[in-house]
């Protein structure tokens, strides 16, 4: 079971990074193959016809879409933004649906949000999980939410919780 790990911030700093750490953490314990991109992979232009029709799309949307075919199961670790989905994530799954053989179709994603505000980016998850249905991947049940995130809060975030969440779609 290989999955890929893709966070929404590419902040320094970013809560969704440590979060995803803490899920790879996780993972490694519980020997699921994994692989991880960094944010710094969701790097591109914002979506634009006119660049597509000119350029294709983007080589770093091109290998995104290569590690998400590839991968069992994508973990998604996307902050909130007004109630709703990161940029870079909503901006990486318009190129990558641009890309032949619809690498969403039927893949199982996972969705994860930290958050300093008391609802933990469940929000924004939730919208994703619609754009992620138009692509037709399917999605978990189960959202990976920390509220108040900090390091604290997400090192106190309950493992038994953390290794259900990552083995939805087994
Ligand atoms: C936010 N933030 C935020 N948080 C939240 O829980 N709900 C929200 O609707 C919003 N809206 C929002 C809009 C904008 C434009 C920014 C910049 C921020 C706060 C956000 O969760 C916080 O900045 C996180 O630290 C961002 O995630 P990273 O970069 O730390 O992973």
């Amino acid at each position: 079971m290989s999955i890929l790990f893709i966070g929404g911030s590419r902040r320094k700093e970013s809560i969704n990074a440590k979060l995803k750490h803490r899920l790879v953490q996780v993972a490694e314990k519980h020997t699921f193959d994994f692989e991880l991109l960094d944010a710094d992979a969701l790097d591109a232009p914002i979506y634009h016809g006119d660049h597509e029709q000119a350029e294709g799309v983007p080589k770093a949307m091109q290998q995104l879409a290569k590690a998400v075919a590839a991968a069992d199961k994508v973990v998604l670790v996307s902050p909130e933004y007004n109630a709703s989905v990161s940029p870079l994530i909503k901006n990486a799954i318009d190129w990558t649906s641009r890309v032949d053989g619809q690498v969403w179709k039927g893949k199982k994603v996972l969705l994860a949000a930290a958050s300093p505000g008391g609802l933990g980016g469940i929000r924004g998850l939730s919208h994703l999980r619609d754009i992620l249905g138009n692509v037709q991947a399917w999605t978990a049940p189960l959202f990976a939410c920390c509220p108040n995130a900090n390091d604290e809060t997400i090192a106190a975030m309950d493992e038994d919780f953390l290794s259900t969440f990552l083995s939805q779609g087994d």
